[in-house]
């Protein structure tokens, strides 16, 4: 496995595969794995001649009051995992090489970024699309593979991808889940135990919801968004930042059920804050 930390070593390799009709497969990650990004390696694995990965916490997603600073980091172990997986290539960048200078052009996708994670993060998805882009430009890979975990995240890559013309196939791998249902997440680490007891109410609230559409055939999502509300806050710890119901594709609230339908959630948890989502389909 060949890790490089600069966009020159990057490109020189890449070029190597490119030359020889290798087809390239990318998970971009900001570290710390564990079996979600993993699987997404292994994804990418099936579909591509080679594998690369990024390492790399991009700070132009975070906001100013967020946890860039502390987000857990151990790359020695990242390595590990990714050789277990039989990673072709790791490209993580310092800072300075992906910014070398401060940014003058960003990439911003409208519309889909308003709602859910992009309305309580002002500017995340902004950082994302740029970050994203750039690796894009740098790696070229023919497939890139992203977690259903961040919803929000891969419908605006897709948008990205669709309205710059990025020669690229993205592929949506789906959400890795701990024993008990959690949604397994770096920040997960951040949680206390009684807190993470709490935390399982994001999966048992996308479960109620999907019983409730299914079996109880409620259909308005006033009520059903009212239902959940009060499943949650029946938690220790926890704060509701937003329960999104709506069309999965658009990301646009719905007012009847309707399938397919996105129930997305976004909830603290003491100071952590949590995302899961489900998609209910029929
Ligand atoms: P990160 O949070 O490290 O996630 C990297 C990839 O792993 C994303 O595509 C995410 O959706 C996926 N992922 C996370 N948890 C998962 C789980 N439980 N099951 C399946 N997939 C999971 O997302 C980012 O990094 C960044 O925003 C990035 C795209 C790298 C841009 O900086």
């Amino acid at each position: 496995m060949k890790v490089v930390h600069t966009k020159k070593g990057a490109r020189e390799i890449i070029n190597g595969w490119k030359s020889k009709g290798q087809t390239i497969g990318f998970v971009p990650t900001m570290g710390y794995f564990h079996k979600g990004h993993l699987s997404l390696m292994e994804l990418a694995k099936r579909k591509a001649d080679k594998v690369v990965i990024s390492i790399f916490v991009n700070p132009t997603q975070f906001g100013p009051n967020e946890d860039y600073e502390k987000y857990p980091r151990d790359i020695e172990r990242d390595l590990e995992l990714a050789r277990g997986i039989g990673v072709d290539m790791v490209f993580a960048p310092k800072k300075e090489e992906m910014y070398p200078e401060e940014t003058k052009t960003w990439v911003q996708v409208e519309e889909i970024t308003e709602n859910l994670c992009g309305r309580s993060r002002p500017g995340h998805f902004r950082g994302v699309a740029t970050v994203v882009a750039k690796l894009f430009n740098i790696i070229l890979p023919d497939i890139a593979v992203f977690g259903q975990k961040d919803f929000q995240q891969i419908q605006v890559i897709k948008q990205m991808v669709k309205d710059l013309d990025f020669p690229v196939k993205i592929v949506m791998a789906p959400i890795i889940r701990e024993k008990d249902g959690l949604a397994m997440s770096s920040r997960n680490t951040y949680l206390s135990n009684e807190e993470r007891k709490s935390a399982l109410c994001l999966f048992k609230a996308l479960e109620l919801s999907k019983r409730l559409v299914m079996e109880e055939g409620i259909s308005e999502v006033a009520t059903l968004k009212e239902r959940i509300r009060e499943f949650i806050q029946g938690f220790p710890y926890t704060k509701i930042d937003y329960i999104f119901i709506g069309d999965p594709e658009n990301l646009k609230e719905r007012e009847r059920v309707e399938l397919p339908l996105l129930v997305a959630l976004a909830v603290y948890v003491g100071d952590t804050r949590l995302i899961d989502n489900m998609l209910i389909e029929g």
